[in-house]
């Protein structure tokens, strides 16, 4: 891990997939990681993140957990609590007429680092997942917001309820460019 003094929060935040299916978000937890979210920044304060968050157990949680790929299916339907990360990506002028928000994913990701920061410093864990089918995803949002990612939420265990495979990803080491990497000369 990094040799570098950092955030507490940002040494400490990772993506599991070892949630344990026995805890459960509280709702005190969930409404704090969704304030420390709204505090983000965003494109003339355009504000344009949306979730739809669902708990383990309900026809809502199942809806988000059936447009995950197959490979995020297996240890996704242990998680307490699945949500779909989103934006609404054009603004309404006065006028009516629509206006593209290019910043609406930017605006996003940061507020999902706020949430996932937040969560980390409460104990909990989240990944974020691409991999889910992005048709049918839209089919669950309201016109105009665009689902980005979904993410798993929950207190994580030691992944002994998962088969062996998917054991060996909690263990992987953890890997990352050098900063010389992504700094442009
Ligand atoms: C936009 C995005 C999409 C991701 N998609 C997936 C995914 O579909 N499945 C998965 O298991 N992890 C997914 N991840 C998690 C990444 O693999 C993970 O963040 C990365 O390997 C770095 O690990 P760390 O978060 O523990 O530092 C995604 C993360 C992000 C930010």
């Amino acid at each position: 891990m990094t040799q570098i003094e950092i955030l507490p929060v940002l040494r400490e935040r990772n993506s599991s997939i070892a949630f344990d299916p026995s805890k459960t978000v509280s709702e005190d937890d969930m409404q704090a990681l969704l304030e420390a979210a709204r505090w983000a920044p965003s494109g003339s304060n355009g504000q344009p993140w949306r979730w739809m968050i669902a708990r383990r157990g309900t026809p809502e949680f199942d809806g988000i957990w059936n447009v995950l790929m197959p490979g995020n299916q297996g240890w996704t339907k242990f998680a307490p609590v699945l949500m779909i990360a989103a934006a609404q990506t054009s603004y309404t002028r006065p006028d009516g007429t629509k206006q593209l928000n290019r910043t609406a994913f930017y605006d996003a990701g940061l507020a999902n680092m706020s949430l996932a920061a937040e969560a980390t410093r409460r104990g909990l864990n989240l990944r974020m997942m691409g991999g889910f089918k992005l048709d049918e995803a839209r089919k669950l949002m309201p016109e105009g917001v665009e689902p980005i990612c979904v993410i798993a939420l929950g207190a994580t265990n030691d992944g002994s309820h998962l088969p062996e495979d998917m054991r060996a990803r909690i263990s992987a080491p953890r890997q990352r460019k050098s900063i010389s990497e992504f700094v442009i000369a």
